[in-house]
């Protein structure tokens, strides 16, 4: 069965053909990145001008690479939400109008679910129940995932997101956008120890909290810029100490569900999966406190067209279709 995924929340546009829910024979992603560049984060109507640009060439390269024809695809299958509104218009006005022109079904995808199945279409996936850590740019949550199509919500962000942490930080430090693939480089090369920043762990909860740490930080880089020693070592450091933090927070989290739930094996997915430091910290966890860890690959962890594809398999299987008056919508819970 071969499904057509499409992706347009946020700032890529995505297609892409899944065969039976796990084998991927096509995923295109078009960033925007170049484009929002300049402005240190995402502006939403740049974003969906250019969605508009891009869909039909984007829907073009998936089928192309994927040897096919258009008429093959059994379903087509769009996020619907959360996301940027505009950015979800135009994947879901082109899903639907695509599907009536093909009289093909069309199935409606939660962005979230999206990055869940993000580990069904790797050569390795966990069995059910699994808990599932979403890292993106939009969202940090993490689920209890009890069988296809039933999650529950074990904790998620109170304030900013941790993409959305690392994209601000790296815009003080006048790092460009997105921040997290440069902190992470940066911080590598500085010394964590040489700068004091607060963890909020909020022992009490699951919940996240980010916010009063990118305050923290904006309060350091002020302090260094008046002394006027704001130079490359510092910003380094700043990076390393802040990155430290964040896996330090969510490696804390994914332990502690782990242990209140009793479930060991834990997927990763969403941008902020692709850290270097993130996938370190928890792998060393892991080993000592006997987690199994599954990890998809980096191209799979940011947004993508193929785990569209997979969560729309598993929702066409059960005969999920939704009619061509569904709309987008910009805020979305996932619900079982
Ligand atoms: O999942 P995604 O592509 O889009 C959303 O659904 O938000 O995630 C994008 C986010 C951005 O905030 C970006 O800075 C972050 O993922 N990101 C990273 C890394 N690569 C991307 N954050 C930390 N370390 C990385 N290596
Ligand atoms: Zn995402």
């Amino acid at each position: 069965m071969l499904i057509l995924g499409i992706d347009t929340s946020c700032d890529d546009t995505s297609a892409s053909v899944v065969k039976d829910g796990v084998d991927i024979l096509s995923n295109v992603v078009s960033s925007q990145a170049e484009i929002h560049k300049r402005y240190g984060g995402i502006v939403p109507e740049l974003a969906s001008r250019r969605h508009t640009e891009n869909i039909i060439p984007v829907v073009e390269r998936s089928i192309v690479e994927a040897g096919i024809h258009i008429s093959d695809v059994d379903a087509l299958a769009v996020c619907y939400g959360p996301g940027l509104i505009g950015s979800l218009l135009v994947g879901c006005c082109f899903v639907k109008s695509l599907g009536y022109v093909l009289n093909k079904p069309v199935v409606t995808v939660n962005h979230l679910e999206g990055h869940i199945y993000s580990i069904f279409i790797t050569p390795t996936f966990p069995s059910f129940p699994f808990l599932s850590l979403i890292v993106s740019g939009g969202h940090t949550s993490i689920y209890c995932v009890k069988s296809h199509g039933s999650y529950e919500e074990l904790g998620k962000t109170r304030d900013d997101a941790a993409g959305e942490a690392y994209d601000k930080v790296s815009k003080m430090l006048g790092l460009g956008y997105p921040g997290g693939p440069v902190i992470d480089k940066l911080a590598m090369q500085g010394n964590r120890e040489a700068i004091n920043l607060p963890v909020p762990l909020m022992p009490d909860t699951l919940d996240f909290s980010f916010s009063g740490l990118k305050t923290a930080v904006k309060n350091t880089i002020n302090r260094f810029k008046d002394d006027e020693l704001l130079g490359e070592q510092v910003i380094r450091d700043i990076a390393a100490a802040f990155q430290s933090v964040v896996v330090e927070v969510i490696v804390k989290k994914v332990q502690w569900a782990s242990r209140s739930t009793g479930i060991n094996r834990i997927a990763l997915s969403g941008g902020v999966a692709a850290n270097s430091g993130l996938r370190k910290g928890l792998l060393q966890t892991a080993q000592g406190e006997g987690l199994e860890i599954f990890l998809p690959p980096k191209e799979l962890c940011t947004d993508n067209g193929a785990m569209i594809a997979a969560a729309g398999y598993q929702r066409f299987s059960r005969g999920d279709i939704a009619g061509l008056d569904f709309n987008p919508k910009a805020y979305l819970p996932l619900s079982s």
